[in-house]
């Protein structure tokens, strides 16, 4: 089953008005290849998200950073699905390492948040990944199993969710994967969807890739025949983000 490239560009919490519309005209004026080829969704913080939106080509889409867990209510400083949903916002990024680490985000939480985002009609890139200190203890597929596994128990259908494989030593530390110890741990999630969810959706579903991606390196790890594409964070504030969009063909 073929797999569109996707290419998720996620500017964390950067950027002024004058900034952002910047990086809008670089990806206005790029020639990348069609929709057809490649899916490219930008992530800039919420304030941003309208303005983003109403002026950036229509070939493109965006995504929030975050969601509420339920619907909205009082919760103070959260936004919900619902309102993103109102304004036109088709994805979200959920379980993201940043905020699992900083903000406590459980498997558990995460889950939830996935299923109600889907609930709501989002489709949703959902992070997973692990640390330093667990990859060196030798136990990355069981920290992303259960990553995984926690957002499979609360989710029947994985049409509209990609999965986002971010190794937390590799971000924002410069110290990209290696293209096998990308495919190594992929190969190993589309296993696990497979005895676990099912061979479809393990055929289907997106598995990309963050982690120190830049213009450099995105060729190779896109050559990999279980990288589907990528979550981009710091070079996705760069014009080099043309060149990781292009890695697609
Ligand atoms: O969501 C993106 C990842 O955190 C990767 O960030 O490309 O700056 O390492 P990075």
């Amino acid at each position: 089953m073929s797999r569109k490239f996707f290419v998720g560009g996620n500017w964390k919490c950067n950027g002024t008005t004058e900034e952002v519309k910047k990086i809008v005209s670089t990806l206005n004026e790029a020639e990348v290849p069609s929709h057809d080829v490649v899916e490219v969704v930008v992530s800039p913080p919420f304030v941003f998200l309208t303005l983003v939106k109403s002026l950036l080509r229509s070939d493109f889409h965006v995504a929030a950073q975050n969601c509420w867990v339920r619907k909205g209510g009082a919760f103070t400083g959260e936004v919900s699905a619902e309102m993103l949903v109102n304004l036109g916002i088709p994805w979200v990024i959920i379980g993201h390492s940043e905020r699992r680490a900083l903000l406590n985000e459980s498997n558990e939480f995460v889950g939830d948040k996935v299923a109600y985002a889907l609930s709501q009609g989002l489709k949703v890139i959902a992070c997973i990944g692990e640390t330093l200190e667990q990859r060196e203890s030798g136990s990355t597929m069981s920290v992303v199993a259960a990553q995984t596994k926690a957002i499979a128990d609360k989710i029947t259908n994985w049409d509209n969710v990609v999965l986002a494989y971010e190794p937390v030593w590799a971000i924002g530390t410069g110290k990209v994967a290696t293209p096998a110890q990308a495919q190594e741990v992929h190969c190993e999630l589309r296993k696990w969807l497979s005895e676990n969810v099912g061979a479809d959706v393990a055929a289907s579903t997106r598995i990309i890739y963050g982690g120190s991606v830049n213009g450099a390196n995105c060729q190779e790890l896109a050559g990999q025949p279980d990288v589907d594409g990528f979550l981009v964070g710091g070079a996705s504030l760069k014009p080099e983000f043309v060149d990781i969009i292009k890695s697609a063909t």
